[in-house]
Order: structure tokens, then sequence, then C-alpha cells
């Protein structure tokens, strides 16, 4: 039976959020310079969206590039924004064909006006396909987007809009740029680290997490399938016993 087969497609996880690491170390290992892990890491990219697209996840979301990434050398994010203009470009088309809508969270405005440019439109265009939503998180860090949230929360209570007695989960979930989405029931991390790297730490209080060695560009749609039949062995309590779930 393949991997695909074993799936039971009645408990798939309705948001998986993926870490996408090891772009370098695969092509340092190839002695190639990290440009070129990048790059073949955008394949993975287009099978692992088209897997979950073909199964019927609701929600994928990646991360390309963190806040902290913008320590990286200049070459390297320069290259990273090049390649993500040219990816959104290249790949808008199938994603339309696919029915898969694009969406982004993080600190979009730091972004290069190309980069910018060319992702609104991507968003813009498949704002009414209706399959999986993927949603890149760029220039993203969890810090920065509770942090924020808590401004725009203590500006409510300011003016009056927000009484500070009623503020709960719900405000706060509503103020982060996850608000229209569902928490992830599973993480995934490649690359062999396990750390959440700044992503997603409001959202991810009950995920699954799976972390496989594999670094990026050798995970593809077989690799995903496996983690989501890691993902169907899991026993999701949420603080109940197991007895109360039967
Ligand atoms: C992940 O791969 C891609 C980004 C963070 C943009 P890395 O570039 O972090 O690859 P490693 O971890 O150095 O191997
Ligand atoms: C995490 O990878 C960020 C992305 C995958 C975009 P990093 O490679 O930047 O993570 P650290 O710094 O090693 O934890
Ligand atoms: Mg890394």
């Amino acid at each position: 039976m393949s991997l695909l087969d074993r799936i039971d497609a009645k408990r798939l996880p309705r948001h998986i959020a993926i870490i996408m690491d090891g772009n370098g170390r695969w092509a340092k290992e190839r002695g190639e310079e990290r440009y070129v892990g990048h790059q073949e890491g955008v394949v993975s990219v287009r099978k692992v969206v088209e897997a979950a697209s073909d199964l019927g996840i609701r929600y994928l979301t990646m991360y390309a590039f963190s806040t902290e990434n913008w320590n990286r050398p200049k070459e390297e994010v320069d290259a990273l924004m090049t390649l993500m203009v040219a990816a959104i470009k290249k790949e808008t088309p199938d994603l339309m064909k696919n029915n898969v809508r694009l969406d982004a969270i993080g600190n979009l405005a730091r972004l290069p006006e190309l980069a910018r440019h060319t992702l609104q439109e991507c968003i813009d265009e498949t704002s009414s396909n209706t399959g999986t939503t993927v949603v890149l998180a760029l220039s993203y860090s969890s810090r920065w987007e509770i942090t924020d949230a808590v401004r725009q929360i203590v500006a409510q209570v300011e003016s009056g809009e927000l009484d500070a007695r009623s503020i709960d989960e719900e405000t706060i979930s509503r103020h982060l740029t996850t608000r229209n989405i569902p928490d992830p029931d599973l993480l995934i991390r490649t690359g062999g680290e396990r750390r959440l790297s700044n992503f997603l730490l409001w959202q991810l209080s009950y995920a699954e997490f799976y972390f496989t060695g594999i670094y990026w560009p050798d995970f593809r749609k077989e690799e995903l399938y496996e983690a989501i039949l890691y993902y169907q062995q899991r026993e999701r309590r949420f603080g109940r016993t197991s007895e109360q779930l039967n």
C-alpha cells in the first residue's frame, strides 16, 4: 500500500504549517552556493503545494523568510527576494488552475517594492479561489506579530473603542496577522533543528509537531504524506483524558 493510500481522508489536518529549513546545508553538501539550495527549495514548495491541494488540505502556511533572516548577508537576502518574485510570477497560472488562493503574513512593508507588488498581484488574482489557501510567512516573526497586536489593542482601549475588561483570548487572536486562519493542526520542520525560530508561538499552542532531518529541497510529496501519517497516529486530547474522547 502506498503512503498516499494509507492516509485517512476523513482525518486530515485542516491547517499544516511548515518551517522550510536546510536549503543552505543541502547546497553545501553538494559543493554549491546556498542560492542553489534556495532554488531547489522552490521546487519543493511547488510539489508540496500540489500535494496539499490534491489532498484537500484547507490551509498551508509556509515560513519562507523570518524577521531574523534580514540579518543574513545582503547578497543572500537579495537573492531570496529575486527568487521569490520569479517563483510567484511563474507559479501564478498553476495556482489558478489548481484553485489555490495565496495569502501572506508578516511585516510586508519591509519587503522591497517589487517583491511586495508581485506578491500583492498574485494575492489579488487568486483571491476568489476556493481550494487550498497557501499562506507565505514573509518578514514574519511571532514576537513582532504579538507586539503589534498589543499596540493595536492598547490603541483601541485608549480611544474608548474597546473595554480593557472585555479582552480575552479571542481579542488577541483577532489582532494577529492570522486572524482569518484557524490554528495549525500540524507543524512540520525540516532540516533537523527542533526549534520554533519565532514562528506562530500563539497559534501553535495545540499543534502536533513533526521534525525531520530531511533538508527542505529533498522534502517532496512522499515526505508530506509521511508527516500526515504521523499526525494521524496522534491522539489529540486538548487536556482531557483518553477515556473522555471515546
Ligand atoms: C531555509 O534554509 C530557508 C530560509 C531560512 C530562507 P536555510 O537557508 O536556513 O538553510 P540552512 O539552515 O542554512 O541549511
Ligand atoms: C527559520 O529558519 C526561518 C525560515 C525557515 C524562514 P532559520 O534557518 O532562519 O532558523 P534558525 O535561525 O537556524 O533557527
Ligand atoms: Mg536554516
